[in-house]
């Protein structure tokens, strides 16, 4: 990688943040492997063996990231014990909003009554959800607020290139919530490194549709408006900014592999996390996967992967968990928190 910015904050909060709940949610509609070979030319053995996924998610046309984003936040209120009218803050993570404003988190704002909070959205791609809740710790920490409320979503199947076999196999839609508020017990969130590289941006992208290419017939007869990727490149700079990213956030809570009881990655493709795993000297099983039913959600991969991990028994209270995600800009980072 080139000029790599890095900021970490662990350590002097006027007071520990932590998540006290949450919540997911996955479109009904099951698309198989089965089904995209009827849409390109690829095999479920191709699809399987290079990603490790089977099936994803596809939201209904009428269904934007808003509602996907709404239902996981009741999900994760109730699981906190709150109601909407308790948050101070709705961060929505997501590289597909319902639209380019209002922003996605005033949606969701609306459609649960969430009317003390002030809401915004943050793009950071597959790592926005991290980076959310780095914002809402500091947030919550620092006493500004009580209770922040994260989401990631993602409705990718509207800017997936259904043309294009080497992305479309990949994605899939959904939503994960995570109320954050000061922690009563234990540490919470310990630690954090967030970092970016911009000068990689061509290797991930949706050029399509902003100020640099408006929408014009032409942006859209060149198919601009879909995410464009150089895998192999995407593939390398994500195993080593997350194997990175995970030994620092390690060293500056002075931790090791040993002390995390499990570890949740972003959910892109079985082989990325393997070969993290095998970097850090890991087996497999110290990670929570689910990428084989869901595919790559972007921002909405680690808070389902959390929700479906604490609802699986594979992170229980006292635990050290660590995060890790990595996606366009690039951005990336990780997390260690007490559960
Ligand atoms: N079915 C069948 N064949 C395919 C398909 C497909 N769906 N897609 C590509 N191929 C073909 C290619 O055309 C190529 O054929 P050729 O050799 O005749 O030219 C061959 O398979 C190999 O293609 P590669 O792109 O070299 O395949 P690779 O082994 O690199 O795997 C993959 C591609 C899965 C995209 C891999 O590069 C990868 O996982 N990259 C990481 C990307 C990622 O996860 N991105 C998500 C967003 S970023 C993030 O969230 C971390």
């Amino acid at each position: 990688m080139n000029t790599v910015h890095t900021s970490i904050s662990v350590d002097r909060v006027l007071r520990p943040a932590t998540i006290v709940g949450t919540g997911a949610y996955v479109p009904t509609r099951i698309m198989t492997n089965a089904d995209i070979k009827k849409i390109v030319d690829t095999t479920d053995e191709w699809i399987f063996t290079r990603s490790g996924i089977r099936q994803r998610r596809i939201a209904a046309p009428d269904e934007a990231t808003s509602d996907m984003a709404s239902i996981a936040a009741q999900r994760a209120l109730a699981a906190a014990g709150i109601t909407a009218a308790d948050v101070d803050q709705i961060i929505v993570a997501t590289l597909t909003p319902d639209m380019a404003f209002p922003n996605t988190g005033c949606f969701v704002q609306a459609k649960i009554g969430a009317k003390r909070a002030h809401c915004f959205d943050i793009e950071a791609a597959c790592a926005g959800f991290l980076y959310g809740l780095e914002v809402a710790r500091h947030f919550v920490s620092a006493g500004t607020i009580e209770t922040s409320l994260v989401i990631g979503a993602e409705k990718l199947s509207t800017v997936t290139d259904w043309q294009d076999r080497a992305t479309c196999v990949l994605f899939g839609d959904g939503a994960g919530a995570a109320v954050v508020r000061p922690a009563t017990r234990g540490r919470g969130i310990i630690g954090n490194v967030t970092a970016s590289d911009g000068n990689l941006h061509e290797l991930l992208s949706l050029p399509g549709g902003g100020s640099r290419n408006p929408a014009s017939h032409a942006t859209i007869d060149a198919r601009l408006h879909y995410m464009k990727m150089n895998g192999k490149e995407v593939f390398k700079h994500a195993v080593r900014a997350m194997t990175d990213a995970s030994q620092q956030v390690l060293k500056k809570c002075g931790l090791t592999t040993r002390d995390i009881a499990c570890i949740i990655p972003h959910q892109a493709n079985m082989r990325i996390i393997q070969a993290i795993a095998d970097r850090l000297d890991l087996g497999l099983d110290s990670f929570f996967v689910n990428v084989e039913k869901y595919g790559n959600m972007s921002a909405a991969s680690v808070p389902v992967a959390l929700d479906e991990a604490v609802a699986a028994g594979r992170v229980k209270q006292g635990d050290l968990i660590l995060m890790v995600g990595f996606g366009g800009g690039f951005t990336w980072g990780a997390t260690i928190m007490e559960w």
